[in-house]
């Protein structure tokens, strides 16, 4: 296998709102040697995130947009990211919907984790609607981004099975530590390594 060093990984955005525990297993992942990409820019569309602050843990460079999906506003994303030299976007737990020119500006090069089975619940409260439809298994999914919400081509999943008394915040925990695990693996997948 090559060894891949800083300068020839994949530069890579994180895209966060919330608590980044994925961002961080994502750096953590970039710091080997068999990880395909280094992690160059954190953007969240909020400032109180508790994410950002593996900005600070890890010296990777932030910004704080507040997204508006207009034509300008995009431009100036999109230039903020190749002024950075951005190959390749994680979403991790972003809970913005990218524009579609936006999009079409990254296309294939843009990467989402969803936590359930999809196509099984897509959006938002997956956890509490697998739970009232009394599913035996859920789990989480990579999947790479298109113009309709957490509908492009799967990359890889991983099952966790239910157990009868599952609670919302059982399941979010269960699912959490297999997202950690799976999203690294989707990304060696991709450079097939
Ligand atoms: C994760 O469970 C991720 O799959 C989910 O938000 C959580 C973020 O956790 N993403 C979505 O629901 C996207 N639609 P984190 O901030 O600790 O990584």
């Amino acid at each position: 296998m090559a060894i891949l060093t800083g300068i020839n990984k994949v530069k890579t955005a994180v895209f966060i709102s919330g608590n980044g525990s994925n961002l961080n297993s994502l750096i953590k992942f970039s710091k080997s040697s068999k990880s395909p990409i280094s992690i160059k820019l954190i953007i969240s569309n909020n400032s109180k995130a508790k994410g950002l602050n593996y900005s600070k843990i890890f010296r990777i460079k932030k910004k704080v947009i507040n997204f508006r999906n207009t034509k300008t506003f995009d431009n100036k994303l999109i230039s903020i990211l190749k002024n950075n030299k951005i190959e390749m976007i994680c979403l991790a737990g972003f809970m913005k919907i990218l524009s579609k020119y936006f999009i079409r500006k990254f296309s294939g090069k843009i990467i989402n984790i969803h936590p359930s089975l999809l196509p099984k619940y897509k959006g938002l409260n997956t956890h509490k609607r697998a739970l009232i439809n009394k599913e035996k298994y859920s789990g989480c999914t990579v999947h790479y981004v298109n113009s309709r919400l957490d509908s492009g081509k799967i990359i890889l999943q991983k099952r966790v099975k239910i157990s009868k008394n599952e609670t919302e915040k059982t399941l979010t925990r269960k699912i959490l530590i297999q997202e950690h695990k799976l999203y690294p693996e989707a990304i060696s997948k991709i450079f097939n390594l």
